[in-house]
């Protein structure tokens, strides 16, 4: 078998369109054909591309579907202590690169995430917030009865105080490192300095019935395939030196292009994240992830094959979330595992890329509720959002991530400007 290539400079350049093509399936057959011939050039087939990134999965299916019989723990934990105290074991650090995912014990002491907790409700009491609440306005999430199960909700004291606090800035900054952040003389992103990311939370009531979230990922759709920069980050991929693919090394992540739609997340994140404001139990509709950061190689492959429509790229397109099914990715779905119990002040952190679920609950036991936070480190694609954030924070508006409710505007004890810290002023550019 010839040697995988590594050097690109023969091989045939990719089209690539920095905005959503028009013609969405146009482009996937031309994209999946450059693709192809740039695999070729290297002097092995597609099919042998895909059979090793099919072989390493199957290893890691087989070992994590080993350790679940063995009734083993899949995710790993770490304690927060470990982390302020600089004293994580190179064992531990070893589990969270291998999984890609982690439960940080202790992150905020439990009596200070249910006072934040009840403050949210206090917070969204106070200003009538389920009286003028109009419904979901994506249909990303379900809701129950008339109260939402996600609040659109970003800027009350106990979010903003979790933002800013050296709590969560040791946190990221310690996720953030187990990315490869420096190559060829660039630093990718500071992973010292996180932007801040307001997100929504939840808040899921005993007895809720849901249906959960389905299999998929979230770090964007056809771009991943048909910009430059993704191009170039996933650059192993596309011409055959797969073996060389790192998911942990950040180069040409963080300043490139996204696809707008309803489902886009405008930053980089190297981690998504929340944290936990009730006790959750590991069977009561919680997350699964499938713990292979590598699963990437896969997804982007498995189109390539020949029993995938050309103009098809497994179903994944704009403007709704990249899914993980049955259909195209059966061995890697097989090893979905959920989160273990999990505490008040708990948080939970994947691997950006990695494909995640969420279970269904029938007749909820105890309270599910969490507000997203992840780990977005400084980069030109975070400063750049940063700057909406910041007028977003200063309005009390939505961010423009999001649906356009707003509902915040007029409520008078949303965090203030004078209440943040040298952290929040720097997550939001403000220096
Ligand atoms: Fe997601």
């Amino acid at each position: 078998m010839p040697a995988p290539a590594t050097s690109t400079t023969q091989a045939p350049p990719l089209p690539h369109w920095e905005n959503t093509p028009e013609d969405l399936k146009a482009a996937t057959r031309e994209i999946k054909a450059a693709i192809r011939a740039r695999i070729e050039a290297s002097g092995r087939t597609v099919e042998e591309v895909f059979s090793v990134v099919e072989a390493q999965m199957a290893g890691r299916v087989a070992e994590i579907e080993a350790a679940q019989r063995r009734g083993e723990p899949i995710w790993p934990v770490i304690d927060y202590a470990d982390i302020e105290a600089g004293t994580v074991s190179p064992e531990a650090a070893e589990r969270l690169h291998r999984r890609g995912c982690v439960v940080i014990r202790g992150h905020f002491e439990r009596e200070r995430a249910l006072a934040w907790d009840q403050a949210i409700v206090d917070y969204v009491e106070r200003n009538n917030f389920f009286a003028d609440y109009s419904g979901p306005a994506d249909d990303f999430f379900g809701s129950v009865g008339s109260r939402p199960e996600i609040y659109p909700v970003y800027w009350s004291t106990p979010q903003m105080e979790a933002r800013q606090s050296p709590r969560m800035a040791r946190v990221q900054s310690f996720l953030n490192r187990q990315w490869t952040y420096e190559s060829d003389g660039v630093q990718w992103f500071d992973p010292d300095q996180d932007s801040l990311y307001p997100d929504r939370i939840r808040r899921r009531p005993p007895g809720a019935n849901s249906d959960g979230l389905g299999a998929h990922l979230d770090p964007g759709t056809l771009d991943l395939w048909m910009t430059r920069a993704y191009q170039q980050a996933f650059r192993h991929l596309f011409d055959g030196s797969v073996e060389q693919y790192d998911p942990w090394d950040a180069s040409h992540r963080t300043a490139g292009p996204q696809y707008p739609g309803s489902t886009m997340c405008s930053v980089f994140r190297t981690f998504q994240g929340w944290t936990a404001l009730s006790d959750m139990a590991s069977d009561q509709g919680v997350l699964h992830t499938v713990p292979i950061p590598g699963a990437m190689a896969y997804l982007m492959l498995r189109p390539l094959l020949s029993d995938v429509a050309e103009d098809d790229m497994c179903g994944t397109t704009v403007n709704q979330v990249f899914p993980a099914v049955e259909r195209w990715h059966p061995l890697l779905v097989r090893a979905l595992s959920g989160i273990p119990d999990v505490q008040a002040g708990d948080s939970v952190w994947w691997h950006c890329d990695m494909i995640h679920s969420v279970a269904p609950v029938r007749d909820q036991q105890g309270w599910g509720n969490v507000m997203y936070i992840p780990a977005a480190p400084w980069c030109p694609r975070n400063e750049q959002y940063a700057a909406s954030v910041r007028e977003a924070f200063l309005e009390g508006d939505s961010p423009s991530d999001f649906p356009e409710e707003h509902y915040e505007r007029n409520w008078p004890d949303r965090f203030q400007p004078d209440q943040l810290n040298e952290t929040g002023r720097r997550g939001l550019g403000m220096r």
